[in-house]
């Protein structure tokens, strides 16, 4: 089995088996309340406070894709007049008449047994009764109660409970936006840049706002616009990904930074899902191409750029492309399954066993609970992948995800452009723990991109 390098040690007497604290105080619940409160996308979504029996109050409140897997976890909806159907009411209900009464006065020790109480309730495989969007919300809120019962950070804790060597990450900068975040015609949904290469955080975080503003003059000056996609990067009239990617080129240079990726890298998520017409065919700038076809073009684009990482490069059951693509560039290319694997252990492990990828994004509201958010960071490195921490193209200022990668010490996290306030509230949640915890390393968490030889396990 491989390592690749990654300094988190995982010892299997310890894997599902999620402590709040060796010694720590229970978390103790009296109340938890929840409310409808818009995302950044301007739809509702739920906001939830735990009251907790010392007095403190501790909230969170859940992200929504927009292209989001077929397995994934199911958002409750009201489906009614409100919001075009979107007002989630019947998931603050979910929180207030039936996760409410089954969590409080009792004596919670971890993460696990809370989370597994709100599975039972809800009954059914994907959380489809009480809504992902509730038990997500009050599963991220009880995180940060075992934090305080604890009396550590919240990254802290993540890191005690996952055994992880904590690691401040190379942070994915969503700049350039197409696919179903962007209303131009570019397929490909997001162009990414990584300051693989940057000191620290701080730098990484200076070396994308500085790319994003040479990014924005260049936009500015050719499309005399600098529209916006959902995640903040901009949304110019380009159709081409090779356009996009000299774009990127070009502004990485203009801003002082230098390609390559070991420097400034690129990273695309094609979500290809969404240009996925059928039977192995995908419709790019109007041309129906077939697998081998899709996979040249990706080596070529690997040729081509300093592109690092690929995710969702194939549709979320082309089983057979994702194989093709793993054969072909898997021992030099991040490949990262998101539709994929949708934060499930048992689908990354699925994915592991048969070479579609050697990477898993992981999105809590995926999968539902945080506890099975840990357990699919855990599985993907116990067999050898890569994990990326990533936000949803609809979120809130929760910064839940900037503490889970750094205490998970997964190495990488995509949290959208540098620029509008649910984006940056993450980054600046990292700029924060790095200010306050100078001695964690920064950067990836494996040693190279060789290092993504065939997985083995
Ligand atoms: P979503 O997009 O949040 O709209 O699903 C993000 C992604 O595909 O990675
Ligand atoms: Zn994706």
């Amino acid at each position: 089995m491989h390592a690749h390098g990654y300094t988190g040690h995982i010892d299997p007497a310890h894997q599902g088996h999620y402590v709040s604290h060796p010694e720590g105080h229970p978390v103790v619940i009296d109340q938890v309340t929840a409310r409808q409160i818009l995302d950044s996308r301007g739809y509702p979504t739920v906001a939830v406070a735990l009251h907790l029996e010392d007095g403190t109050t501790v909230e969170a409140s859940a992200p929504a894709g927009a292209s989001t897997g077929v397995f994934e976890a199911v958002e409750l909806r009201d489906d009614g007049p409100s919001y075009s159907g979107r007002s989630v009411h019947k998931a603050v209900t979910s929180v207030t008449d039936e996760i409410s009464p089954a969590l409080v006065g009792k004596h919670w020790r971890t993460i696990r047994d809370l989370d597994t109480a709100m599975r039972e309730l809800d009954g059914t495989d994907n959380l489809a009764r009480l809504g992902a969007n509730a038990v997500v919300a009050v599963s991220i809120a009880a995180s940060r109660a075992f934090a305080h019962a604890a009396e550590v950070p919240l990254h802290v804790w993540l890191a005690r409970v996952t055994d992880s060597a904590e690691r401040m990450p190379v942070p994915h900068f969503n700049v350039l936006n197409g696919g179903a975040h962007a209303a131009n015609p570019l397929e490909f949904q997001e162009f990414m840049i990584a300051p693989v290469g940057a000191v620290d955080e701080a730098a990484a975080v200076e070396a994308g706002a500085e790319i994003y503003h040479a990014l924005a003059a260049r936009v500015k000056a050719r499309f005399h616009t600098a529209g916006l996609g959902d995640e903040g990067g901009f949304a110019p009239d380009i159709a081409s990904p090779e356009d996009a990617m000299d774009l990127l080129v070009q502004a990485i240079q203009d801003a002082g930074y230098t390609p390559g990726v070991d420097e400034v890298a690129i990273a695309i998520d094609p979500a290809a899902n969404g240009f996925y017409e059928r039977e192995g065919q995908y419709k790019i700038a109007g041309r129906l191409i077939g697998r081998d076809q899709l996979v040249d073009y990706y080596v070529k684009l690997l040729d081509q750029y300093p592109l690092r990482s690929i995710e969702d490069g194939f549709a979320e059951d082309d089983h057979a492309g994702w194989k093709l693509l793993f054969d072909a560039v898997g021992d030099r290319t991040q490949l990262v399954g998101d539709d994929l694997y949708v934060t499930d252990m048992r689908r990354i492990a699925d994915g592991a066993r048969n070479h579609y990828s050697n990477a898993a994004l992981i999105k809590p509201n995926q999968i539902g609970t945080v506890s099975a958010t840990l357990d699919a960071i855990e599985t993907a490195r116990r067999l050898g992948m890569a994990s990326m921490v990533s936000h949803r193209s609809g979120e809130t200022t929760d910064t839940f995800i900037a503490d889970l990668v750094v205490g998970t010490g997964v190495g990488q996290i995509k949290t959208g452009a540098p620029a509008r306030g649910e984006r940056v509230a993450k980054y600046n949640r990292l700029l924060e723990i790095a200010d306050e915890n100078p001695g964690l390393p920064y950067g990836l968490a494996f040693a190279s991109a060789e290092e993504f030889a065939a997985i083995d396990n």
